[in-house]
């Protein structure tokens, strides 16, 4: 009798150890899923096609938000502020990773936040908005993904359909660090090709779209870089050029979707993945300055409007017809 008592003691001591285990176990493992937190600029077609290709890519890496992460989305609406503001937050609610999608928001996550690694995605020069001194040594906590605009191939194909072409405009947002290191580029090849260049630049729709009305005044074509704020005003500005007859080229495909004449640029989808790709290799352990930024600037298509080059009576050159790497959208 007292051999089984102690048998029956043992045991239920050995269960509520392993309840206890258990559960302390439990709440552990709850703790530990890993906060990954999302924020972009502001809503476009590329910034949200690079978003839903992160999450897509991070569901086929094997995470399930709320299971094994928590992935939190934010999108600060084009304003400073909000960004700001979300910035804040996710420095003091312990991400451990933060995604920064285009260049403001980079900025504005490595001012806010030094010590959670951040990981941005689409910053065209990396080290000209101040994010490092070396692409290839990440020195701040912060590496990522960049859409290195090729300024100097969508050029040549402007100077290719118009061999005439004079005046260009250049149409921005002057204080989007991204679009001042594409305005120097331009600035250069211009230079190079004795083509005046006319600046234009707003800080949002209705800016831009007064200051597209002067440059088609006076320009043969206009050149929209990869900038947030001219992103989110295509169809005003193409509206106004399209009527003056003037082809606006731009720095990204989702650009020329929108009514752009044309492009040479990267896909954006691929871009989205890599940055869950090294959110990932961050989330199991290996340190920001083992990952080099990833420069997407290879495997260029010639994307093309078809209706807005009708409206424009635009013939594409033979070669570009041609290109196995052209895109009619
Ligand atoms: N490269 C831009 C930046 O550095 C972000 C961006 C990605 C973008 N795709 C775009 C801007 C398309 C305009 C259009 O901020």
């Amino acid at each position: 009798m007292k051999k089984l008592c102690k048998a029956a003691a043992a045991f239920l001591l050995c269960a509520g150890v392993l309840t206890g285990c258990g559960s302390k176990e439990d709440t552990k493992t709850e703790k530990k899923i890993p906060v990954v937190s999302v924020a972009q600029i502001v809503e476009h077609k590329s910034l949200n096609t690079i978003r839903d290709s992160f999450k897509a890519e991070m569901e086929a890496l094997g995470y399930k938000d709320g299971e094994n992460i928590k992935l939190d989305f934010k999108d600060a609406g084009g304003q400073q502020n909000t960004l700001n503001s979300i910035m804040s937050t996710f420095a003091g609610n312990k991400s451990d990773v933060i995604v920064a999608i285009a260049t403001p928001t980079a900025m504005a996550a490595a001012k806010y936040s030094k010590d959670i690694p951040i990981v941005f995605s689409a910053v065209s020069d990396p080290v000209g908005a101040g994010l490092m001194d070396d692409l290839k040594k990440p020195n701040n906590n912060i590496t990522g993904t960049s859409d290195e605009i090729q300024v100097d191939q969508i050029l040549d194909l402007a100077l290719k359909v118009d061999p005439n072409l004079k005046t260009l405009g250049f149409i921005y947002n002057s204080s989007e660090a991204n679009s001042v290191s594409n305005l120097a580029k331009a600035k250069e090849f211009c230079k190079k090709h004795d083509i005046k260049l006319v600046e234009g630049s707003g800080a949002n729709i209705t800016e831009i779209q007064s200051a597209v009305s002067v440059l088609t005044d006076k320009c043969d074509a206009i050149f929209a870089p990869n900038d947030n704020t001219v992103a989110s005003s295509m169809s005003a500005l193409v509206e106004t050029a399209n009527k003056k007859k003037v082809p606006v080229y731009t720095g990204a495909d989702s650009m020329v979707s929108d009514g752009g004449f044309a492009t040479v640029g990267i896909d954006y989808t691929e871009l989205g993945k890599e940055t869950a790709r090294m959110t990932d290799k961050i989330l199991k352990g290996e340190d920001v300055e083992n990952l080099p930024v990833k420069v997407f600037k290879d495997n260029l298509n010639i994307y093309v409007n078809e209706k807005t080059m009708e409206t424009l009576g635009i013939q594409l050159p033979k070669d570009v017809e041609d290109s196995k790497n052209l895109v009619m959208m």
